[in-house]
């Protein structure tokens, strides 16, 4: 017998971050986060379940995967067969539009992308939250890819991590935030976020700290997207942003993702932002930047990127919806 399906889900970027794990086989994270699901960079997967295929394997844009790319999509393939009832291994397909391991969540859409259609190709009629919990045991981020728009990701307290999903806030209509992504590098980065958020939580002395003030900026976020007041959102998700990173930086040995480059594209923000304009910046476990606006500042900053020492592209995107099945063949 044989199964498939198809599915695609695109990238989030964490306006309050998550980085720290209370369970690392179930990607438990110790505090909550909020992201924006963005259209137009994400991944499509076609998942096959063939009771003749030896084993599972997974191509990435035509190549062949193997250790922890295809890990976290066994993890998340066996969840799914145990619910099923199903024994058969898995063929997965899958194409990403964003430059993989850059710090750009590839790997977010990717697991969302594959939980999706490896639900249907079972069989399974899952919730979006139940999907969503799932695609955490892949890759924690990956949970707020089922969501489009706002999602926040609530920590959970069971053991079990069956409460530990993301939910939608808003949908992407209800704010039309621009994001400009500065891409500094295409090449895959040298430490995970995997390792390196383990890395952290076991040797930063700041990394209490950043938790502690997670639950703080969770609740400034939520009322200044329901507000769509972007200068009041801007503080909150910078400052975020600059504790992860004031995390991983006292990590022991200290972990440095960001570049000369991305801190210039910072600095500019902030600056352009003092003199009024409607952005402010965030960057992940990688040296590239994502610039936050209003539709109207757009063209004006995508000159002022593109003039930047080091930027190699730039990508205009807005707000995106989740994860979304494309053909499911019996
Ligand atoms: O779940 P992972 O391994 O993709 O962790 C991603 C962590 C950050 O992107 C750095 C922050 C976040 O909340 O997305």
């Amino acid at each position: 017998m044989m199964v498939r399906a198809r599915a695609r889900a695109q990238i989030n970027i964490a306006l309050v971050k998550y980085w720290g794990k209370r369970d690392t086989s179930l990607n438990l994270p110790e505090a909550g986060s909020l992201s924006l699901t963005l259209d137009g960079l994400g991944t499509t997967t076609t998942v096959v379940f063939d009771d003749d295929a030896p084993r599972d394997t997974l191509t990435i844009n035509e190549e062949a995967q193997q250790g922890s790319a295809l890990t976290k999509a066994t993890r998340v393939l066996d969840a799914l067969r145990e619910r099923a009832g199903l024994r058969s291994h898995a063929t997965i397909t899958s194409h990403n539009s964003v430059p993989t391991s850059a710090g750009l969540a590839s790997s977010a859409s990717g697991l969302a992308a594959l939980t999706q259609a490896a639900a249907v190709a079972a069989g399974l009629n899952l919730s979006r939250e139940a999907l969503s919990a799932t695609a955490r045991l892949g890759s924690g981020s990956a949970c707020r890819s089922l969501f489009g728009g706002f999602a926040e990701w609530s920590p959970g307290k069971h053991a079990d991590g069956h409460d530990s999903h993301a939910h939608e806030l808003f949908g992407p209509d209800h704010w039309d935030l621009h994001v400009l992504v500065a891409i500094l590098a295409r090449g895959p980065k040298s430490i995970s976020s995997t390792e390196g958020m383990e890395h952290t939580r076991r040797t930063s002395p700041f990394h209490a700290g950043f938790i502690a003030t997670v639950s703080q900026d969770l609740q400034e976020a939520k009322a200044a997207i329901a507000a769509r007041d972007l200068m009041s959102l801007a503080p909150v998700a910078e400052r975020s942003c600059l504790r992860m990173h004031a995390d991983m930086l006292a990590a022991d040995p200290p972990l440095c993702y960001l570049q000369p480059a991305s801190w210039a594209i910072i600095h500019r923000v902030q600056t352009l932002r003092k003199e009024g304009v409607q952005a402010f910046f965030s960057a992940d476990a990688g040296p590239n930047v994502k610039v936050f606006c209003t539709p109207e500042e757009v063209p004006m900053l995508h000159a002022e990127l593109e003039a930047m020492p080091g930027v190699k592209e730039i990508i205009i995107c807005r707000p995106g919806h989740g994860a979304e099945v494309l053909d499911p063949i019996p």
